[in-house]
């Protein structure tokens, strides 16, 4: 072969390998930069063929370019990460191994071999900060440290005291809890309260929201991960060993991907889990809880939860009604509270008007629980030094959770069957959440807390619907 064929063969061999080439001759000019180098830094080609690495790279300093000490000392570097900026000003992290190529004793060209890990590092991090975070104690805003328990859960209907009844049985042994409830209805209330109420009390309770997380991400902090050669990932306990001997509850695991569903469902048959990228299996001794707030029936039909996970989660099943389907509770979780509201701010109130009863009585509270605390802890603040409060402390969200004006919204098909206009019942709702997030994120000028507690849902899955 001659040169010309060596040089075609090595062109075509570069542009059809995915790791990134790129090889400079002994005067420090560029004369190999494949395709797969020129995505991971963001150039073209032909801006660096031909030009000297020096200038074109001028970003990295000259004592730290391992391509520039393969050629002047003959030094290889191999499987080195490096984070720095390309041409543009990104930051790109690397894998990089270079070596001197040497003919006879000289250095005739350097070779530098590189991989992209930004995105693998991003994660890592991330993993990393969520883990640290996920350990803390949960904080509530306003009153430090706040464990609930069985005696935070206030209502008297019998339906309801019969599923508080269930949930303390279900406090006292291992079994995995499902609970279903629409937002606010009080699902981690019920969660803490078996974990901080039951046997397992002493240990840890740790929560993941699967839906608050990148798919990619969820599995490396349910199972931890193992060291990893080129991320230089060191060995990390997942939540399922973190909370060895306690509880883990994830919220919203019709989030989690199905192929994890089955991997999960693989662990709670087996007690043991095994780090991403590791070899061992290690026992693990974990109750789980996991909750969803649409019905269970309509997740597994749509394909977001698989049955055989339910029903193996489902071995204390808690299904907690919306406010309005147990108005009579209404009452009593006004006064308790107020009582706790009333003590917060310092102010002497000690119950409610018939009117402003009647008025709270009258709301429908899609965001239930949470959004009647969050009226009352309205009232509370804007009243002055009254012992009873009236119907003009209460300020329902008319606004935010108005109905649709009384527009007629259908048509009629040719058989003469009314159909609604253009659109289906759940476009129109969707348009209608979408102008009261936007209605919310406009008046508290884009803050994600403030705008959640307005229409009374959590600030998780107000991102959740932001990003959708
Ligand atoms: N039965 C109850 N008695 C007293 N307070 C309650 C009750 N249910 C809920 N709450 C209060 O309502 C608020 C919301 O409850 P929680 O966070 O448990 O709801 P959730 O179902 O987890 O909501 P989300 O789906 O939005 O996460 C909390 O401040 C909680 O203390
Ligand atoms: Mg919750």
């Amino acid at each position: 072969m001659d040169i010309r064929e060596y040089e075609e063969l090595l062109k075509e061999m570069t542009g059809i390998i995915k790791e990134a080439v790129h090889v400079v001759d002994a005067g420090g000019r560029s004369i190999i930069y494949n395709q797969a180098m020129a995505n991971l830094e963001e150039t073209r080609r032909e801006e660096v063929l031909g030009t000297l690495f020096a200038d074109t790279f001028s970003n990295i300093p000259k004592e730290e370019s391992t391509m520039l000490n393969a050629l002047r000392y003959g030094e290889a570097t191999m499987n080195k990460q490096q984070t720095y900026l390309n041409k543009y000003g990104k930051e790109i992290t690397t894998v990089n191994s270079t070596i001197p190529v040497n003919v006879d004793g000289k250095t005739v060209a350097a070779v530098e071999i590189a991989r992209d890990i930004t995105d693998i590092k991003n994660m890592s991090n991330t993993i990393l900060e969520l883990q640290e975070e996920s350990i803390k104690p949960k904080k509530t805003e306003h009153q430090g440290i706040k464990h609930y328990n069985f005696a935070d859960i206030i209502g008297e209907d019998p339906e309801f005291v019969k599923l508080v009844d269930s949930a303390k049985k279900a406090s006292q042994n291992r079994a995995s809890v499902f609970i279903y409830g629409e937002t606010g209805t009080g699902k981690e209330l019920f969660a803490q309260s078996i974990h901080y109420d039951g046997s397992r009390k002493n240990k840890p309770f740790l929560a993941q929201n699967c839906a608050a997380l990148p798919a990619s991400l969820l599995e490396g902090i349910l199972f931890g991960t193992a060291k990893g050669g080129f991320t230089g990932a060191v060995d990390r306990a997942g939540l399922f060993e973190q909370a060895s001997g306690g509880t883990l509850l994830l919220d919203e695991i019709s989030a989690m991907p199905y192929d994890l569903q089955s991997k999960l469902l693989r662990v709670l048959q087996e007690d043991y889990i095994r780090r991403l990228g590791g070899m061992k299996d290690v026992p693990v001794d974990v109750r789980i809880i996991a909750t969803v707030n649409e019905k269970p029936e309509i997740l597994i039909e749509k394909g977001a939860l698989r049955k055989d996970l339910y029903y193996r989660l489902g071995i204390v099943n808690l299904d907690l009604p919306p406010l309005r389907e147990r108005r009579e509770d209404i009452p009593v979780l006004a006064h308790r509270l107020l009582e706790k509201q009333s003590r917060r701010f310092k102010k002497k109130i000690s119950g409610f008007s018939e009117n402003a009863l009647g008025k709270l009585q009258s709301h429908d509270y899609p965001g239930n629980i949470r959004e009647l605390e969050n009226i009352i802890i309205a009232a509370v603040s804007m009243a002055d030094e009254e012992s009873l409060l009236d119907a003009e402390h209460i300020i329902l969200p008319a606004g935010l959770y108005q109905k649709p004006g009384k527009k007629d919204m259908t048509t009629r098909d040719n058989n003469g069957i009314e159909k609604m206009k253009g659109k289906s019942l759940s476009d129109h709702l969707g348009t209608i959440e979408k102008e009261l997030i936007r209605e919310a994120m406009e008046k508290t000028k884009g803050n994600v807390s403030r705008a959640a507690d307005m229409l009374g849902i959590s600030r998780q899955l107000l991102q959740h619907k932001l990003k959708k």
